[in-house]
This record gives C-alpha cells, sequence and structure tokens, in this order.
C-alpha cells in the first residue's frame, strides 16, 4: 500500500506505541484520527502533532473503545472527517490482572468490535477502498505469562482473532488485509503498572520476576514497533502474519506449521 493520503485510525494514540505508530503515519503522508480515552494527553499529543505537521492531517477524537456507541461514532466522525477509511490500528490496551474482565473487554473484545466496525467502511461491496488491519497483540500472545494469565489470554485471543479473520478475509475477498504485531517489552507508562498492586492484583508478589524478565529480554523503543507497522502496511503480500518484535531478534514473523492464508481444504489436509 503506498501511504501518502491515506486515511488511518489508531487507538490508544495519545502516548506510548499508539502516539509512536500515529508519528510514522504522518511522516508518511497519511491523515490520522488519534482515538483515545485520556482526553488531556490526547489534546496535548494533538498539539504536539500541529507543531510538527498540518494541523489538518489530524483529529484527536475521546472515546473509550469498550464503549460500542462511543466507538461506532469515532468511526463515523473519521469517515465523514477525512472521507473514507483505509487503514486500521487496534493498539488501544490496558494491563489489570485485578479488573480482568476490563482486561478483555479492552484488548480483546474492543479490538474485535473495531476490527469489524472497520471491515464495513473498508470493504469495497460496502463502497469502501478496501485496506489494511493491524492489531497490536504482544510477545505474550504466543507465549504463557505466569504474572500477567489474563493480559496473556487477551493477547493469545488477538493472535487467534487475526490469523481467522485474515483467512476469512481471502476467502470472502474482503479486500483488507489483516496482521498483527507482538513486541516484546516496550518503553512505555503501561509498563508502571508492573509496580501497582491495583493492576497486577494476586500476581504482584512476582512483580520482580517481571523486572528480571524485563533486564533479561530488554526494552525496546516505541520507534521500533512503528517501523514494524509501516513495514506490514507497505508489503501488500503479507496478511494473517504474526510479526513478532524483539531486542534480540528485531523485527521477524513468527512461522507456523501452517502457512497462513490457506483454505479450509488445506487445513483438513494436516488436521
Ligand atoms: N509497552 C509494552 O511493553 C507492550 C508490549 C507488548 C504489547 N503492548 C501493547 O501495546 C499497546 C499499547 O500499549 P502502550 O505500551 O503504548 O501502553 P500505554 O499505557 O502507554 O498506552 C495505551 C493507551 O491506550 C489508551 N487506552 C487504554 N484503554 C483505553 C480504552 N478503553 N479506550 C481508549 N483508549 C484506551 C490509554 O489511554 C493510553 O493512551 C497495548 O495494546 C499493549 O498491550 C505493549
Amino acid at each position: 500500500m503506498h501511504l501518502k493520503d491515506k486515511v488511518a485510525l489508531v487507538t490508544g494514540a495519545a502516548q506510548g506505541i499508539g502516539k509512536a505508530l500515529a508519528q510514522s503515519l504522518l511522516e508518511k503522508g497519511c491523515k490520522v484520527a488519534l482515538v483515545d480515552q485520556n482526553a488531556e494527553v490526547g489534546k496535548s499529543c494533538k498539539d504536539a502533532f500541529d507543531r510538527q505537521f498540518d494541523a489538518q492531517m489530524t483529529i484527536f477524537l475521546p472515546c473509550d473503545v469498550t464503549n460500542e456507541n462511543n466507538l461506532k461514532d469515532t468511526f463515523k466522525k473519521t469517515v465523514s472527517h477525512f472521507g473514507h477509511l483505509d487503514i486500521l490500528v487496534n493498539n488501544a490496551g490496558i494491563n489489570n490482572e485485578s479488573d480482568w474482565e476490563r482486561t478483555i473487554q479492552t484488548n480483546l473484545i474492543a479490538l474485535i468490535r473495531g476490527t469489524y466496525i472497520g471491515l464495513e467502511y473498508m470493504k469495497p461491496e460496502n463502497g469502501g477502498n478496501g485496506g489494511a488491519i493491524v492489531n497490536i497483540a504482544s510477545l505474550a500472545g504466543l507465549l504463557p505469562a505466569p504474572q500477567q494469565p489474563v493480559y496473556s489470554a487477551s493477547k493469545h485471543g488477538v493472535v487467534g482473532f487475526t490469523r481467522s479473520l485474515a483467512m476469512a478475509s481471502t476467502i470472502g475477498n474482503y479486500g483488507v488485509r489483516i496482521n498483527a504485531i507482538c513486541p516484546g517489552f516496550v518503553n512505555t507508562p503501561i509498563l508502571q503498572s508492573i509496580d501497582k498492586e491495583e493492576n497486577l492484583g494476586q500476581f504482584s508478589a512476582y512483580k520482580e520476576n517481571i523486572k528480571d524478565m524485563m533486564k533479561f529480554y530488554g526494552i525496546l523503543d516505541p520507534n521500533v514497533i512503528a517501523e514494524g507497522l509501516i513495514k506490514i502496511l507497505e508489503d501488500d503480500k503479507l496478511n494473517g502474519e504474526i510479526m513478532k518484535i524483539s531486542t534480540k531478534q528485531g523485527i521477524h514473523f513468527q512461522e507456523y506449521t501452517l502457512p497462513s492464508g490457506h483454505h479450509t481444504k488445506k487445513l483438513e489436509s494436516v488436521l
């Protein structure tokens, strides 16, 4: 996909990884709807972008992605403001083992809902131009995370949903590529949640284990995740791929025994 003049919606765009993703899209000439529940940080993010890019390139839309009406309204506003939608980045996420239902609501249910709403706007059969959806999962979506079992479950869900829906998109000719990114630890405010008992709940006793893991695996800069996003968007061959990003191996892809993008008949022959 050639990114200049494309319209992107990024959730959780006010800070951290989402802000870095929005920055990289703006640098490529995309218009970006910055979507976040934190209106204060969201507005200062928009102000910071306005000092670097034309103010017309971004719009800040306050939205709690777990609120269905709020989310639908946000997509509607994005399309009525910019005219259409080409790219959706489902990035908003939390790390909360205490309020674990909210973790599933935010990281998985809202991501699924956002994807379905996005597809409605992007599918050529509905008058859209096709496009690309990128879901931000985590290496905890591929590996067990003993101190964050529900976070890990939510991200495993994102990986399974992404791979499955990407196949559905191929079979059903949605005209939309769907991929996911699984980063290791990234230097953003979410890492502070590890020190908070209200976030880790019964697992806060093991917070030192997470800190040891951070020391062992290292911490990525958010710009590396942005680099991964641009790679996925610019390569039209990628669909159903799970990109992994770690300090040791950089940007690479998860290899599966069943190559993604295959049809049911081929799957049957392997199962
Ligand atoms: N930082 C890491 O180590 C790391 C590693 C792997 C994956 N991730 C994933 O990357 C994504 C971004 O995380 P981050 O590290 O930038 O975290 P962050 O806490 O810095 O930023 C998350 C943003 O999402 C917003 N958000 C949270 N819940 C929301 C909701 N219900 N509606 C709208 N906005 C909401 C927050 O206000 C915040 O601006 C998350 O999905 C996270 O799980 C992060």
